[in-house]
């Protein structure tokens, strides 16, 4: 019975996952974006030492993160100019309606990381209710791999900063938007275990 019930949470959760495919696929911007942030949110955790659960969580958590996307309107999220202040409030709506969307399906743990995932490490993120320690660790490790990524990759209003410049960005950011435990994990992840083709993760060792 309960190998069923796995069996068909995995089932429900894939489906999950190929609707944010499939929400990614629609645009060159997003592409791609949360299979390479479970990619590099699992090689934190596993720097960090997590626990086959905690790894799970961090999977499902990194994998659904954005799936409340689907509630931005998507002129908002392809402007091709600066965001204002109420645009912006607007897109990070998702992480609370994404928490909405997993909360049935996935256990608490999952659903904090998709809550927390934009949450900065000293308080100063929108509308933020935790800070520090806090916040979930599986939501700390998420916003290290997902602004990583986002810098790495194009947007409608900027261009993708290179590998190097994202690294600094990741250590400049040490402390205030990020818990610097995760950040030194991060700098520290090992680049072979990446599938995904950029050459993003060779400067890492220079950079120490
Ligand atoms: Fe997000």
């Amino acid at each position: 019975m309960a190998k069923q019930i796995g069996r068909l949470t995995r089932l429900f959760l894939g489906s999950i996952e190929a609707l944010v495919y499939a929400l990614e696929a629609k645009d060159k911007y997003t592409a791609g974006h949360s299979r390479r942030v479970h990619e590099i949110a699992l090689a934190i955790g596993i720097e960090l030492n997590l626990s086959g659960e905690d790894l799970e969580n961090l999977r499902w958590g990194s994998l659904l993160h954005d799936v409340g996307k689907i509630a931005v309107d998507q002129c908002v999220q392809n402007k091709p100019g600066r965001l204002t202040p109420a645009e912006y409030e607007h897109i990070m709506i998702h992480a609370h309606v994404g928490a909405g969307i997993v909360k049935p399906v996935v256990n608490e743990k999952v659903v904090e990381i998709v809550e927390h995932h934009h949450d900065h490490y000293d308080g100063t993120g929108l509308h933020q209710v935790v800070a520090g320690k806090e916040i979930p660790l599986g939501a700390r490790i998420l916003a290290v791999a997902d602004a990583w990524d986002a810098m790495t990759s194009e947007r409608p209003y900027r261009q993708a900063i290179s590998v190097e410049d994202a690294h600094r960005e990741i250590q400049r950011c040490s402390g205030t938007q990020f818990d610097p435990k995760v950040a030194d994990a991060f700098l520290k992840t090992d680049a072979s275990c990446f599938t995904f083709e950029k050459d993003k993760m060779a400067i890492i060792y220079t950079l120490q």
